[in-house]
């Protein structure tokens, strides 16, 4: 994917400040597709979309239960897709509920079953900058106009990587 937008986080707690952006902005049917290696921060934006939501508690990487549902002002449905073997397998969890009804879909490692997802989500891809807390965020534009308007907000508040030139 090209990415629309990429910005750094610090820290952990500004990793979940992004996520809070997002939750807050949050609208019934959103999906958002995170990706990036074991410790990128995946679930620490995930934490903060919760908390945007309404959501009061701790947040934890549902690794083995594959799918927990927590309720804010939306319900939140959180899925780890790590341990799935076969995409399909995500169907037997309940997906098209997380996906399909109204609340927030939040998936990690969601590139171990990406077909499945409709065009509008959202995907974020994290990764690890140069210091040992930096984390680069990349969004892609997602179908969904909204998601332009959150892109163009998230630029204002946090630090953005130059984009990159193309001869
Ligand atoms: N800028 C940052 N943003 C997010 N996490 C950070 C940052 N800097 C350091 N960390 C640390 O990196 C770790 C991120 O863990 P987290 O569980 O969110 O990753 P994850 O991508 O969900 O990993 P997994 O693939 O195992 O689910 C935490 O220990 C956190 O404290
Ligand atoms: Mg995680």
């Amino acid at each position: 994917m090209t990415p629309a937008l990429t910005i750094y986080s610090c820290s952990p707690e500004e990793t979940q400040t992004v996520g809070r952006v997002l939750g807050q902005q949050a609208q019934a049917g959103d999906i958002f597709l995170l990706t990036g290696p074991l410790g990128a921060g995946k679930t620490c934006l995930t934490q903060g979309i919760a908390w945007g939501l309404g959501v009061t508690g701790y947040t934890r990487s549902p690794t083995f239960v594959i799918m927990t549902r927590h309720q804010g002002r939306l319900t939140l449905y959180h899925l780890d897709l790590y341990r799935i073997s076969d995409p399909l397998e995500a169907w037997d969890l309940g997906l098209d509920e997380a996906l399909f009804g109204d609340g927030v879909c939040v998936v990690e490692w969601a590139s171990r079953a990406s077909d499945l997802f409709p065009p509008e989500a959202l995907w974020v891809s994290l990764d690890y900058a140069e210091d040992e807390d930096r984390r680069s965020l990349s969004f892609s534009a997602g179908a969904a106009d909204r998601h332009r308007t959150l892109l163009a907000d998230l630029a204002r508040r946090f630090p953005v990587a130059p984009k990159a030139v193309t001869p």
